[in-house]
C-alpha cells in the first residue's frame, strides 16, 4: 500500500502543508527542529489512531491553535481511501474514513499499516517487557482484526478484575472474581495462540535476514514466554482460568493480576546467548532492525499487501553494512524516511526538504 499525500492543518510546528508521496523510497531532509519526527507523527496517527510518542494528545495541535487536522490519501490493492483525523481542544479526537465518521479505534487500525522503526525502537531488545508486548500489539493489531478485538477485551476484562479487588473485601473478591476470569481466560487463549504463532513466523525471517547481516552461522532465535504452558486452545484456557484463580491471595494483597498475558514477553537468543541481558548495543540493534525487517514481511505474507515502512531517523544509528541492508530490504515497499543529511548511494528516490514546518523543495 502506499501513501499519496499527506495535508496537515495547524499539526504540531505545520500551519497548512501538502505532502506528496511517491513508490519507492521517499527522503525527508531538514535539519534539527524542523518537523520531520512530527510528519512522521501524523502519519503514524492516521494508522493507528494514536502518537507514538505521547498520550497527551492537545500537545499536536499548534500552539495558539483550538483544532489541528491530518488528511491522509491512502492507495491500497483495490481502491483509495481518506482518513481524515480532527483533534480539537475541546471535543478531542474525531477519525472519519472515506467520508464516514469512526467511533471505535478498530475500525481505524488495519487500514494503514505501518511499520514503524525510530531510535525508541532500536531499544526495544534490551528495554523492560513492556517494549516488546507493544511491539507484538501493534504488530498484530495491524495485521488481525480478531487480534485487536481480543486484546481490548482483555484490557477492558483485567481493568475490572483490577477494580474489583480495590472496592470489596478478600472473601467477596475471591468468590466473585470467578466472573471476570472466565472471560479472561477465553480471550487469553486466542492472545496466546495468535502471538505464539506470530513470533515463531517472524523469527524465522528475522533469522534469515540475521545470517545475512551479521555473518553465517549467526543465528537469532525468537522464543515466546507465554504465561501458561499448553499447545491446544481448551489446554491453554483452563490452564490460565486455573492460574489466576490460584493467585487471588497475591493479587488482592498487591492490588493487581500478577499473572497473565499482559505479563507475557519475548526472548531474543543468538547462540543460546539472551541478547535483552547480555547482548551488545551492536548486537542488539541488528536484532530490533532484523525483527523490523521480518514484521514487513510477514505482514506481507499474511495479508498480500506491503506495509508502509516509516524510519526516523534511523540511519545515523546505524553503520554501513546495516544501513544498507535495511535500504536494499526496502525494495518494493513505500518507505518514508527522515536524516538530517542522505549520503547514501541509492540509485532513485523523492527527495522532499523541510524547513520550519514547511517543505521547501
Ligand atoms: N504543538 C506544537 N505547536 C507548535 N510547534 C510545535 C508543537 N509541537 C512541537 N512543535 C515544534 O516542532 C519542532 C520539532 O519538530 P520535530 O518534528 O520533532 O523535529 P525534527 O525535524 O528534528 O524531527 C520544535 O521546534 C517544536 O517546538
Ligand atoms: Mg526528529
Amino acid at each position: 500500500m502506499k501513501v499519496e499525500k499527506v495535508a496537515l492543518e495547524n499539526f504540531r510546528n505545520y500551519t497548512s502543508q501538502e505532502i506528496t508521496f511517491r513508490d519507492g523510497l521517499n527522503v525527508i531532509c531538514g535539519l534539527n527542529a524542523s518537523g520531520k519526527t512530527n510528519l512522521m507523527e501524523s502519519i503514524f496517527v492516521a494508522a493507528i489512531g494514536r502518537s507514538p510518542r505521547t498520550k497527551n494528545e492537545k500537545e499536536m495541535i499548534r500552539m495558539g491553535e483550538d483544532r489541528a487536522f491530518i488528511h491522509l490519501l491512502l492507495e491500497k490493492k483495490f481502491r483509495e481511501h481518506k482518513i481524515n483525523v480532527e483533534l480539537s481542544k475541546s471535543e478531542g479526537k474525531k477519525i472519519n474514513i472515506d467520508g464516514a465518521s469512526v467511533s471505535r479505534l478498530g475500525e481505524l487500525i488495519g487500514l494503514l499499516a505501518v511499520v514503524y522503526f525510530s531510535p525508541d525502537e532500536l531499544k526495544m531488545i534490551k528495554e523492560a517487557p513492556q517494549e516488546r508486548r507493544r511491539f507484538l500489539d501493534l504488530s498484530l493489531s495491524q495485521e488481525s482484526k480478531p487480534y485487536y478485538v481480543a486484546l481490548t477485551k482483555y484490557n477492558h476484562l483485567l481493568a475490572q478484575r483490577n477494580k474489583l479487588m480495590k472496592s470489596v473485601d478478600y472473601a467477596e473478591f475471591s468468590t466473585t472474581a470467578f466472573i471476570w476470569e472466565k472471560q479472561m481466560a477465553e480471550v487469553s487463549a486466542d492472545i496466546v495462540i495468535k502471538r505464539r504463532e506470530f513470533i515463531r513466523k517472524l523469527g524465522v525471517i528475522a533469522d534469515e535476514y540475521h545470517r545475512r547481516i551479521a555473518g553465517e552461522g549467526e543465528d537469532i532465535t525468537l522464543i515466546y514466554e507465554p504465561c501458561v504452558e499448553g499447545e491446544d486452545r481448551e489446554t491453554i484456557r483452563a490452564n490460565i482460568e486455573e492460574k489466576l484463580e490460584e493467585s487471588h491471595e497475591k493479587d488482592y494483597e498487591l492490588g493487581y493480576t500478577t499473572v497473565g498475558v499482559h505479563r507475557e514477553d519475548f526472548n531474543i537468543t543468538s547462540k543460546g546467548i539472551d541478547l535483552r541481558k547480555f547482548g551488545s548495543q551492536g548486537q542488539q540493534r541488528t536484532a530490533a532492525l532484523v525483527i523490523k525487517l521480518a514484521e514487513i514481511e510477514y505482514y506481507y505474507k499474511e495479508s498480500g499487501e506491503k506495509p508502509v515502512l516509516l524510519l526516523d531517523d534511523v540511519l545515523s544509528e546505524l553503520d554501513e553494512k546495516r544501513r544498507t541492508a535495511l535500504l536494499e530490504a526496502t525494495a518494493g515497499t513505500q518507505t518514508i524516511l527522515t536524516c538530517t543529511e542522505f549520503t547514501e548511494n541509492v540509485a532513485e528516490y523523492n527527495k522532499i526538504v523541510i524547513s520550519k514546518g514547511t517543505v521547501v523543495k
